[in-house]
């Protein structure tokens, strides 16, 4: 199993390009399975997950290649994906499969708009928490989907002639469970109103493709989406939009290292909570043609409270982070994570290098110290992960990161992209 090794200490300075966002290209390379024309993406990270993904998707009868890819060459930033649905096999998607990737819980929609039925199996829980189900299903029978549980499985069929459009609203905000339920209503006969879906950008970028694909979607990026059925769609080109979590990480941890670096393509809109608090705290953040420049001098960080929310809150996916860069403050900063129950697995972790964090329930407060000392840590999950790389690039001495899958699920090339930057981190193979 891969390890990490940083050996902390020294100060970013360069030009870090941001990937595509991994939390986009899931959803987008699941709605290929909407038509049976050639969907092309642009701009897809090339990490675990995404490829993962890839072979679930072939196992329904997706064909998905990568363009221009020559064996034996060095990878490039941001793949070209080719996914072709013209016949869908298998409308199953099985434990084996779903529960290595929760993302791919979503095809549901997509199969039981397209092939009117689907069984797939429940993600079951996960290290940041117990990540329920019944949002998603609960909208799909708005749209006429009838459910049953059986065996672990989601069986679902949609109504003769397919789903209908119907009035979804969502009690609390799920990602998950809007994505699922806009991927099911584009080919709903009718009109569909989701209420209170969430507006993460990713869901505005997949809503985007599916416009280009033939849908008819208003309100996107609002907390509304208003969806008139057409009976097929048809193939497109789309982006990916830069990764916001990622240009987050290496943000913060600038400004826990010091230093000055350009995150490339980096979309402020998409971070400005996260950017705020930076501000607020003493980083200098500066939106350029292109791209964020993020420093901070030798001045120590000023203490902040974040609570976690959805778009446009401040997310959940960099508050290990913010809590690594925040071990750099003068003083006590606190956090409450209001969307995952166990969130907190991380910290454990950064005590073993010496951080000062109090837990209570929702809240951690911590406070910064003098020196974090390298130490031996383990990745628990994606985002805990890079709070561990930011702690282990200001610690003193030697970081050894074990279970860098967690790490290699979200980050496309991170130890290359940081030692362009000037950090001492390698990769070490068994
Ligand atoms: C997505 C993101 C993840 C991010 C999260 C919150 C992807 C691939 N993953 O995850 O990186 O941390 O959004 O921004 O995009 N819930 C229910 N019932 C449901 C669904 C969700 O109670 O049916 C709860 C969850 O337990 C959680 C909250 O709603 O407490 C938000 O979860 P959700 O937005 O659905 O997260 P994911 O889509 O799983």
């Amino acid at each position: 199993m891969d390890r990490i090794k940083i050996t902390g200490g020294k100060r970013l300075k360069g030009t870090i390009a941001i990937s595509g966002a991994k939390n986009a290209a899931l959803p987008l390379m699941i709605a290929s399975l909407l038509t049976s024309d050639t969907l092309t993406l642009k701009n897809v990270p090339n990490l675990a997950d995404v490829l993962q993904l890839g072979r679930i998707l072939r196992n329904h009868g997706t064909d998905f290649t990568i363009s221009g890819k020559r064996p034996g060459k060095k990878q490039m930033q941001g793949e070209t994906f080719l996914l072709t649905s013209r016949d869908i096999w298998d409308t199953t998607a099985p434990y084996e499969m779903v529960s290595k990737m929760r993302a791919s819980f979503w095809v549901l929609g997509p199969l039981l708009a397209r092939e009117h039925k689907a069984r797939v199996s429940l993600p079951g829980g996960c290290a940041i928490g117990t990540r329920p189900v019944d949002l998603h299903l609960e909208g799909l029978k708005k749209l006429g989907a009838k459910i049953e549980l059986e065996d672990g499985y989601v069986i679902a069929r949609a109504p003769r002639g397919g789903l209908k459009g119907g009035k979804i609203s969502f009690p609390l905000i799920s990602v998950g469970a809007t994505h699922n339920c806009l991927l099911a209503s584009v080919l709903a006969r009718g009109e569909t109103v989701i209420e209170n879906a969430a507006c993460e950008p990713e869901i505005g970028d997949v809503a985007r493709c599916l416009v280009k694909m033939g849908a008819k979607i208003e309100g996107i990026d609002t907390h509304t989406l208003k969806i008139e059925g057409v009976d097929q769609l048809e193939g497109a080109v789309h982006t990916v939009l830069p990764d916001r979590i990622e240009a987050g990480t290496y943000a913060m941890a600038v400004a826990a290292t010091g230093g000055d670096v350009f995150l490339e393509g980096a979309v402020p809109e998409t971070l400005q909570a996260a950017l705020d608090l930076m501000e607020q705290a003493g980083v200098t953040i500066k939106v350029k043609k292109g791209g964020i420049q993020v420093s901070r001098g030798r001045t120590k960080l000023k203490p902040v409270h974040v609570e976690t929310e959805p778009f446009p809150g401040f997310p959940t996916d960099l508050q290990a982070q913010f809590m690594a860069m925040m071990l750099r403050a003068k003083g006590t900063s606190s956090v409450r994570e209001t969307i995952f129950e166990n969130r907190f697995m991380h910290v454990a972790e950064l005590m073993r290098m010496g951080a000062k964090i109090a837990l209570s329930g929702d809240r951690a407060e911590i406070t910064g110290v003098d020196e974090l000392i390298g130490a031996q840590v383990m990745a628990t999950d994606l985002r805990a992960s890079a709070s561990l790389v930011i702690g282990g690039l200001v610690a003193r001495g030697d970081t050894i990161i074990n279970r860098v899958y967690h790490l290699d699920r979200g980050f496309e090339r991170i130890e290359e992209k940081l030692s362009a930057c000037g950090a001492k981190i390698e990769r070490l193979s068994e």
